[in-house]
């Protein structure tokens, strides 16, 4: 199979989706074209930290990027705002490298994703955000739109609040 790209134009800018064999080993190259730094974030599903994971930092590291790596739990429960706070605090504990124009990289499925996708959208107004997703679901949904979401508990029942990645105020 060879490599596909598809160009999503929406209101407001583009994106483009990568589909290929293989191509985690080549994230850093790619984010590199499209969101030049010196550091990334990596935040990657705990359940796949250890097969993935290594594969998509030392990509990034690879391409130059100095990578701080986040691991995040894959359960409903978890896709809430310390989670976000975890992401958040990872950025600003190394002192100033994340500004708005860092690299988030989500490599999960659509917990990961959305938990990951928020973050990158609520540090600074919006950051570049990544999605190199590792389910089915998130490969054909979760990961593609820009909408991200956490799940609410409140007054007994389960809301959303969602954010879209890359906005500017
Ligand atoms: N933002 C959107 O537009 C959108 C759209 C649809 C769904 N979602 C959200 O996506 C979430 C569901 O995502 P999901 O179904 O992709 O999975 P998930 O993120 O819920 O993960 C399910 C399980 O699969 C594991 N996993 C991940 N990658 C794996 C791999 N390669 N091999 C083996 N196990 C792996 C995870 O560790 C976890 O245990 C829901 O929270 C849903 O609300 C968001």
């Amino acid at each position: 199979m060879t490599a596909t790209r598809v160009d999503v134009n929406v209101p407001g800018g583009s994106y483009e989706v990568l589909i290929e064999p293989g191509l985690a080993k080549k994230v850093g190259e790619h984010v590199r074209r499209v969101a030049p730094h010196t550091h990334a974030l990596l935040a990657v599903d705990e359940g796949i930290a250890d097969t993935h994971g290594p594969t998509v930092q030392a990509s990034l590291e690879g391409a130059g990027y100095d990578v701080t790596v986040v691991p995040l739990r894959a359960t409903e429960p978890d896709k809430t705002m310390p989670a976000v706070q975890r992401v958040h605090q990872a950025m600003l504990a190394a002192g100033g490298a994340f500004d708005r124009a860092a690299p988030v990289v989500a490599c999960g499925g659509g917990i990961v994703g959305d938990t990951a996708g928020f973050a990158a959208a609520t540090f600074l107004r919006g950051m570049p955000l990544v999605q190199v997703p590792t389910t089915l679901l998130a490969m054909v949904d979760a990961a593609i739109g820009g909408k991200t979401a956490l799940t609410c508990r409140m007054a007994g029942s389960a809301r959303t609040s969602s954010a879209r990645s890359g906005s500017r105020g």
